[in-house]
């Protein structure tokens, strides 16, 4: 059975550059916070109107479909992870395709926030063992800036995200001293509600009650409506501190289980590329896990987090810092919202 190397990968992030500063404009915050609980010092942001999540998708996608030696025409699936979709449906998948002109291929979308790029892989990774494809598009990407609010109330969640994406090309390789070894899948819908966006949805408080406040139409009118975005309940939730508390945890597990069931130890990790979340998150598990400075890459500080684009995003900036070497061994983990967690262990 063959296993799947990244032929390519790209980056994409907006020029814009918006400094902790910048954001003291808009809402009650400062640098110092900032920095101190989160450790980002700027973030970029999307052309409002000539930028969206799909299009800086592409702008990855082009560079790595490049660096794998092939040209969108030979893509034969699209895996697209993103929580800010171009349109509520349908997914970001087909507007790639269309954008890039491919051949009426699939295009699948996956919803796993934080985790989704590890989840795509790991989709796109059973489809090149199993033969079914040989050569997978994956992209992370999130245009954050244009659902977000900056007014003083939601300046817990909009300090900490930013805008960009990140895609790789994988390919089946026969090579047994490289390729992606396994990946480890995880939820736990327990809190699925403390780091979410609840309306747009169909839930009708059926899960939890106050999610929204319906109108009391007869049929339909539900979904939306001008009450939901006057009491500001179309926007994002999370109980940060809840969240810090669960990622640490599950973090470091699921870089272990990864490790475990392919005879590695945390020493042996060339390089391990944490979802970059909080770079508070990312020193603990580097403590946790025992890992030198150099075994770890965060670029938060620059970029924010970025949900589903942070992983392919911080793997090819270290890639193109040449800290990454053919046949390294590298660790991609992720922690998010539902909660998912999920690692990926590969030789470079
Ligand atoms: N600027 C200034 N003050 C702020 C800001 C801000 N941007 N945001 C919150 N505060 C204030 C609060 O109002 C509160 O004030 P109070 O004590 O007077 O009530 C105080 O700071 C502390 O608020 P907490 O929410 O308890 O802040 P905490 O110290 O927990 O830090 C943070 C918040 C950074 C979100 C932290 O909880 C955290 O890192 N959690 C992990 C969640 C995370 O990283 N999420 C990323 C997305 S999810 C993911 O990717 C996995």
């Amino acid at each position: 059975m063959p296993k799947s190397i990244i032929a390519g990968i790209g980056m994409y992030v907006p020029a814009n550059v918006f400094t902790n500063d910048d954001l003291t404009k808009y809402m009650d915050t400062n640098d110092e916070w900032i920095q101190e609980r989160t450790g980002i010092k700027e973030r970029r942001f999307a052309n409002r109107f000539g930028e969206t999540t799909t299009t800086m998708g592409v702008e990855a996608a082009n560079i790595a479909i490049e660096r794998a030696g092939i040209t969108p025409q030979d893509i034969d699936f699209i895996i697209f992870a993103t929580l800010s979709p171009d349109y509520y449906f349908p997914g970001c998948g087909v507007l790639v395709q269309r954008a890039m002109k491919m051949k009426e291929i699939g295009a699948l979308d996956v919803r796993n926030q934080c985790s989704g790029f590890v989840y795509a892989l790991s989709v796109g990774d059973q489809f090149i063992r199993s033969g079914m494809y040989k050569n997978i598009l994956v992209i992370g990407s999130e245009k954050h800036s244009f659902a977000m609010d900056f007014n003083t109330r939601s300046r817990n969640v909009s300090v900490i995200f930013g805008d960009g994406a990140g895609a790789v090309v994988l390919q089946p390789t026969e090579d047994s001293n490289r390729g992606i070894l396994s990946t480890h899948l995880h939820s736990d819908g327990d809190n699925a509600e403390i780091l979410a966006l609840y309306n747009p949805g169909t839930h009708a408080n059926y899960w939890k009650e106050g999610l929204a406040d319906y109108d009391d139409a007869e049929i339909g009118e539900l979904f939306e409506n001008h009450g939901m975005i006057d009491k500001g309940q179309n926007l994002a939730v999370m109980d940060g501190p809840a969240v810090f508390k669960k990622a640490i945890v599950k973090f470091p597990e699921v870089v272990m289980e990864a490790l475990d069931q392919n005879g590695y130890s945390p020493a042996d990790i060339k390089l391990l590329i944490p979802h970059q979340a909080n770079l508070r998150i990312s020193q603990f598990v580097q403590h946790q896990l025992k890992l030198r400075d150099d075994q770890v890459f965060n670029n938060i500080q620059k970029y924010g987090n970025t949900t589903a684009a942070s992983i392919p995003l911080a793997l090819c900036e270290a890639w193109q810092e040449g800290k990454i070497k053919e046949g390294d061994l590298i660790c991609l983990a992720a922690f998010g919202s539902g909660f998912t967690w999920a690692s990926a262990l590969l030789k470079w």
